[in-house]
């Protein structure tokens, strides 16, 4: 099927968030994550930019918004211990699977996993260095988008970074999703939602344009290759 990919499908759901999905099938997605997000995700970027130079000044707290199953966190626990750099990293998701998953499949990490939403950390007082979130963004309806800037921003004490990282709508990065994953789809993608659901995700997806449009003042977002946004906050003030 042919989608309009000049308007945002905000009506369009993903398969796994519906709460009668398939288990088998929902635990097969958290797990391939893991290589979309090695390969698509910029992790090492968001480590060596703005994780790493706050650390080396000592230790920090990290959250992860809509963490899933919590490999990005994980990857960055690994390359901190590689280089002697301590932080306390929290992985948080809305969805109570999700958590169940990621704490099942840790293996000694030392990422705390929470299920909550952003507001009840707020409300709970501690502080963070580093807030960000991985394909988040395009999950979020324009009320909880709202709510999630406003909790980054009184989640990071004065000058602390938020930066909520996301895929960038466009034909090109449809197509090209399409075409790869279309090869996979009856091995290594088969029994996951990992196929129909980042066909989804592309077209609930912002364009830069939106999402400058959608962010309260203070925020700047940024493109990245092959298709991707960056929402920042340098030096948030709590509020
Ligand atoms: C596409 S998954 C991305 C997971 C992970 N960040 C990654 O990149 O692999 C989006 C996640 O956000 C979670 N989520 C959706 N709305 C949320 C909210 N308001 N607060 C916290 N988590 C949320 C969902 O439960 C889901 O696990």
């Amino acid at each position: 099927m042919r989608h309009d990919l000049s308007i945002r499908a905000s009506g369009a759901r993903e398969l796994m968030d519906d709460p009668d999905a398939d288990l088998g099938m929902l635990e097969r997605t958290y797990e391939r994550f893991r290589l979309v997000n090695a390969l698509v995700s910029g992790t090492g970027r968001l480590y060596r930019r703005d994780i790493r130079p706050r650390a080396r000044r000592g230790p920090i707290r990290i959250l992860d918004i809509g963490a899933g199953g919590g490999d990005v966190c994980r990857m960055i626990a690994v390359r901190l211990r590689r280089e002697g750099l301590r932080a306390e990293i929290t992985a948080l998701d809305a969805d109570e699977r999700a958590v169940g998953w990621a704490v099942a499949h840790d293996e000694g990490s030392g990422v705390q996993y929470r299920h909550a939403l952003s507001t009840d950390l707020l409300s709970e007082g501690t502080r963070y260095d580093v807030v960000f979130s991985n394909h988040l963004l395009h999950h979020l309806s324009d009320a909880e988008l709202q709510g999630v800037l406003s909790d980054s921003v009184g989640l990071v004490g004065e000058g602390g970074l938020v930066v909520h990282r996301d895929i960038a709508r466009s034909r090109v990065a449809y197509a090209l999703y399409d075409a790869v994953t279309w090869v996979f789809a009856r091995t290594f993608l088969r029994g996951s939602f990992i196929r129909e659901d980042g066909l989804i995700s592309i077209r609930r997806s912002y364009t830069r344009g939106e999402l400058s449009a959608a962010a309260p003042a203070g925020w700047v977002v940024r493109f990245r290759l092959p298709s991707r946004l960056e929402l920042r906050r340098d030096g948030a003030i709590a509020r």
